[in-house]
């Protein structure tokens, strides 16, 4: 969590695949695996590095206010359990339901475009990469558009419980606060949708039935509080990230500008270089060992997602960022029965947002060195991006 390591945490993630791939990284503290081999072998493993280890980051012991978020399927090691609902949501994100949330996200990525060409020097994040993504989860569920901007502050509280300490009142007080709102929040829209229901992924989860048996408020609520918070962050950093690389890379924006089929490579290169995801955590349900460490039951371990996309076991010159890479596979959406739900999704964002943005934009430059990343054990990215975005 150094300022230093956050801006720039790759030469530490290298020096610790090549000394010490399975490593404690502070006495009695998170175990951190970098090695792209051993991250899979434990993300495909779930009865051994179970999923519990997240919900610790996700709801420390001190936090003191359940979160529904720890009843919802990321949090769930059985597979039964976790097939039975997750097969219940699988719906919404399908190719027929993105394909019909297709036009409108173009028409958010029209109007956002038009607003920055407008402005010229813009923060890219508040502007364009957060706007997006919270309308499409917004219309997604069928909620206001007036409380779309207060997705990102409760996305924020919820996720910054992961590096409190039991000393951290204010933040801890805030992050109660949020839960709260939202919980209240959304148990409105809940009551609402069962009396009226709408043409939305709520009325739709109501109305659907497991064996028989309809979803519990409580499944219910910690789905609705997952899907804000683990579709929201992460899709922003992903354009924020591809604004940032395209301001780096011009000639990369002038190959995009040129063949926008390679849009999808890009994206793939954005996912694996700057993944929003650096690390996710498990915890070892026995004593085991891990590329030769010796690991107690109880362990958590810090599966470095960031580090394992750049080994150079598994893709050749790794920090270098290349338009034309040919991935075997790549890791920055998980693997196994955790799978991000969202993948498609929000693939088909970044892509429609560069489809509309770069036809009309000739080139990105960014308009001051420093940046300031955020703190949190599992998303990286910026806060803010300066950028002047220059007209075609
Ligand atoms: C799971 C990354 C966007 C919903 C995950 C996981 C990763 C991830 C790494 C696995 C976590 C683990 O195994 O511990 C990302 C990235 C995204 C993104 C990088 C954007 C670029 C989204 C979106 C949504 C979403 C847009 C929904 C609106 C979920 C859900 C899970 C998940 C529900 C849990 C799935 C399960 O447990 O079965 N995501 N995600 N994600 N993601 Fe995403």
């Amino acid at each position: 969590m150094s300022p230093e390591i956050r801006a720039n945490p790759y030469p530490f993630y290298a020096e610790l695949r090549r000394d010490s791939p399975v490593a404690q990284v502070d006495p009695g503290g998170l175990w951190a695996v970098s090695r792209y081999e051993d991250i899979l072998g434990a993300l495909k493993n779930p009865k051994l590095f179970s999923s519990a280890g997240l919900r610790l980051a996700a709801e420390p012991p001190w936090a003191g206010r359940p979160n529904p978020m720890s009843a919802s399927i990321i949090f769930m090691d059985d597979p039964k359990q976790h097939g039975r609902l997750r097969g219940l949501i699988n719906r919404a994100f399908g190719p027929t339901a993105l394909a019909r949330l297709e036009p409108r996200i173009r028409a958010v990525a029209e109007e956002l475009t038009t607003r920055v060409l407008s402005r010229r020097q813009v923060d890219f994040v508040e502007d364009f990469a957060l706007p997006l993504p919270a309308s499409v989860i917004g219309t997604l569920m069928g909620l206001e558009p007036e409380l779309y901007p207060r997705f990102k502050q409760w996305s924020d509280d919820i996720v910054a419980v992961s590096v409190t300490q039991p000393g951290d009142t204010e933040l801890l007080a805030q992050y109660r606060r949020t839960v709260d709102e939202m919980e209240q929040y959304l148990s409105e829209v809940i009551a609402r949708r069962r009396k009226t229901p709408g043409d939305d992924m709520v009325s739709d989860l109501l109305s659907s039935r497991i064996e028989g048996e309809a979803l519990t408020d409580k499944d219910l609520m910690g789905f609705l509080f997952l899907l804000l918070v683990a579709g929201l962050e992460t899709t922003v950093h992903l354009l924020g990230n591809s604004a940032r690389l395209l301001a780096e890379h011009p000639d990369v924006l002038a190959r995009l500008r040129a063949d926008r089929a390679l849009i999808p490579a890009f994206l793939e290169e954005v996912l694996r270089f700057e993944p929003p995801v650096h690390s996710t955590m498990r915890l070892c349900t026995e004593d085991t060992t891990l590329a030769g460490v010796s690991l107690p039951r109880g362990s958590v371990l810090a599966l470095l997602l960031a580090s394992g996309l750049r080994d150079e076991r598994y893709c050749a010159d790794g920090d270098r960022f290349s338009l034309d890479r040919k991935g075997p596979h790549n890791m920055a959406f998980g693997h196994g029965m955790h799978f991000c739900l969202g993948a498609a999704l929000a693939r088909m964002e970044g892509r429609v947002a560069l489809e509309v943005l770069l036809p009309q934009c000739s080139a990105l430059a960014r308009r001051s060195e420093a940046l300031e990343w955020n703190l949190s054990m599992t998303v990286r990215g910026v806060r803010a991006l300066p950028l002047e975005v220059r007209p075609a």
